[in-house]
């Protein structure tokens, strides 16, 4: 089954040229506390095993889309300036776009607002194919469910299936060929005290994709078979930690998920590490004061950038540790429900 045929199954009944003008959308950053890494199957983005994230808040990508009948290209704009049509980022998302123009002549314009920096394992991908899918569907007047917008997003970056919620979101891998029972759930927990702290060190885009490092640890490293087995328990251990609001077994679990991901790569070959001499710094400072006895975690994705996780009432201890941390509330109303949000 190729991605074609998945979209034009979910849009079956719907409308093939555009109802509006225009589509806006916003789409929350998601970091994963259990990852995603490794696919069932490549053209689709089905993943071997499910995963779980909270999401940013207002931290995302909002993404306004115009059909320009007469253009002869997209055109592409990230915080009001036109992003060259050679970069991967455009190729990717004009790729992705094929599979929504009502014709093959037909062109966007794609204006987007991202307030996270792009490609360096801050989930960028993840909001930005979201809020795609998401002015897409005001676009086009689809009025499709989460779960059809889930996957849509999802054939364009994996863990873009898990950004169409705030709070903590749940993507089952499914066993469908087709996946159309693998989208994101939302759970209905809330943890208002949760904070997440991004800790970034290096902005740039990372120098090897997530897609690649992740196919490359599932053909090469011999470890890469015990992962499935630690991901249903993680999973489990996160689903009690957040039903209990258990901090300690939710940081564990995460900042023990993560560091498995990334000791995978490290069995590969050839081996990858995403950390920079700042990552591994602040890993051990981390670990420092934890066994001072403050209550705090490190998760990490594709890159060298570090989310902490911690409880509202060690901010202040925290921020004396590193200054330089933006702090989210995922949870707080403000950052829920950001204006403009769809949520
Ligand atoms: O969706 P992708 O292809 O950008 O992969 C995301 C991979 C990780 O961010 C490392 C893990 C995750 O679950 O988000």
């Amino acid at each position: 089954m190729n991605k074609q045929a998945v979209v034009a199954h979910i849009l079956r009944d719907c409308f093939k040229v555009p109802k509006y003008r225009q589509g806006t959308a916003f789409a929350p950053a998601n970091i994963a506390l259990c990852k995603y890494w490794g696919k069932r199957d490549l053209e689709l983005n089905l993943p071997t095993t499910s995963s779980l994230s909270i999401s940013l808040g207002s931290f995302g990508a909002k993404t306004t889309l115009y059909l320009q009948e007469g253009a002869s290209h997209d055109v592409v704009f990230v915080n009001g300036k036109e992003v060259k049509a050679e970069s991967t980022f455009v190729q990717n998302l004009v790729a992705f776009l094929d599979l929504f123009r009502p014709s093959p002549f037909s062109f966007f314009q794609i204006e987007t607002e991202v307030n996270i920096p792009i490609g360096a394992g801050l989930a960028s991908s993840a909001c930005g194919f979201a809020a795609v899918v998401g002015a897409l569907n005001q676009l086009y007047g689809w009025q499709l469910s989460m779960s059809n917008l889930s996957i849509l997003a999802r054939l364009g970056s994996g863990s873009a299936a898990r950004s169409f919620w705030h709070g903590f979101v749940e993507w089952n891998c499914g066993v469908e060929k087709n996946g159309m029972d693998s989208f994101g759930v939302s759970l209905c927990e809330k943890w208002p005290n949760l904070r997440i702290g991004l800790l970034i060190f290096n902005a740039a885009q990372k120098p090897i994709s997530s897609r690649i490092a992740m196919q490359n640890t599932v053909l090469t490293s011999p470890f890469y078979k015990l992962w499935p087995e630690k991901q249903a328990c993680d999973l489990n251990r996160l689903r009690e930690a957040i039903q209990s609001q258990n901090f300690i077994v939710l940081g564990e679990t995460a900042e023990s998920n993560a560091l498995a991901m990334h000791a995978l790569m490290l069995t590969a070959n050839p081996a990858f590490f995403y950390s920079e001499p700042q990552t591994i710094a602040a890993q051990h400072k981390i670990w420092h004061h934890r066994r001072l006895g403050l209550p705090l975690f490190f998760t990490q994705d594709a890159g060298p950038n570090l989310k902490l996780l911690f409880l509202e009432q060690d901010s202040e201890a925290i921020e004396e540790i590193f200054p330089e941390l933006e702090i989210i509330a995922p949870f707080s109303t403000h950052e829920m429900h950001p204006e403009g949000a769809s949520s």
